[in-house]
């Protein structure tokens, strides 16, 4: 067999195994950008010790302990307090004074990971004087990285990075008054958590659940394919409230998307954009 036909096979193993996926436990990857799936997929192959995708399968489907792991391998978790400040210290100068003429503030974290955007959300509303007004919607597919998102408690050795972050995102404070240090772990602050609620909501299956005022999905849609892109945008669009704002992952873009012409870009270089009704 040559490598085209190799590639072929193993291209129909990864459609029959993320079918099977959804069959047996509902995650759905079907629409996931084929490249990056391939690689999480051999890592998951290697760490299961087994020698083809089919035998992945095998597993898969009757271990949920394989599952939990392989869910793990294919969300990828990887997050950051104040991940790119310029998006931060751009939501600060130009979608704050926006929040400011609404009596209440809906935020949705759609792909929010193990919590760091969102507590870097909590910290910047506090911030402005707006957090008593506001509530933050943290959801994602994976429940175990909600789980660490809702303690709130992240290695002390990351803290140096967040906090040189929290710095070039304008932060306004003392980031360690944020937190205490508990042995090698940062804890974050419980008042921080106060209006935010956290849920598992999956974006490639899933309705909307509220009207929001600002919705941000970053880095999550950059696994997608077109298709699953485009149908997760019109689940925004559908879900923010006229002039609300959605915020995108410095790789994405709703410029190529046919919901574009319904917004202007409020900083395109941070991607963000403001629905024009
Ligand atoms: C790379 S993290 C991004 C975290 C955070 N938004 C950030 O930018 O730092 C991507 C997250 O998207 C989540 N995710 C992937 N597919 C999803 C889906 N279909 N629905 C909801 N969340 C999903 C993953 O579980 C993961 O936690």
């Amino acid at each position: 067999m040559d490598k085209v036909d190799a590639d072929r096979i193993e291209d129909i193993e990864i459609r029959l195994l993320l079918e099977g996926v959804f069959q047996r436990y509902r995650y759905d990857f079907r629409d996931y950008a084929i490249p990056s799936l391939r690689r999480r997929i051999s890592e998951a192959m290697e760490s299961e010790k087994v020698g083809s995708v089919s035998a992945l399968q095998e597993r898969v489907l009757r271990d949920s302990t394989c599952m939990e792991r392989l869910l793990l391998t294919l969300s990828i978790n990887v997050s950051d307090m104040y991940r790119d400040p310029g998006f931060f210290r751009a939501f600060r100068e130009k979608v704050v004074p926006l929040l400011r003429t609404y009596p209440f503030a809906r935020v949705w974290h759609a792909g929010c990971s193990t919590g760091e955007e969102v507590y870097s959300m909590a910290i910047l509303l506090i911030e402005e004087g707006l957090y008593d007004r506001s509530r933050i919607y943290a959801t994602d597919i994976n429940g175990p990285v909600l789980k660490t998102a809702e303690a709130g408690i992240y290695p002390i050795k990351v803290m140096k990075k967040h906090t040189k972050n929290y710095i070039a995102a304008g932060g306004k404070r003392e980031f360690s008054e944020y937190y205490t240090a508990s042995h090698d772990h940062a804890v974050l602050d419980p008042a921080l958590r106060e209006n935010i609620v956290f849920a598992e909501h999956n974006l490639a299956c899933e309705g909307s659940f509220n009207e929001f005022q600002v919705i941000l999905c970053r880095n999550v849609m950059i696994y997608f394919n077109r298709a699953l892109q485009g149908q997760v945008l019109r689940l925004f669009d559908e879900s923010l409230c006229p002039f609300g704002v959605i915020g995108l992952g410095d790789k994405e873009s709703l410029s190529h998307d046919a919901i574009a012409a319904g917004y202007r870009p409020i900083d395109a270089r941070h991607r963000l954009y403001q629905r024009k009704h």
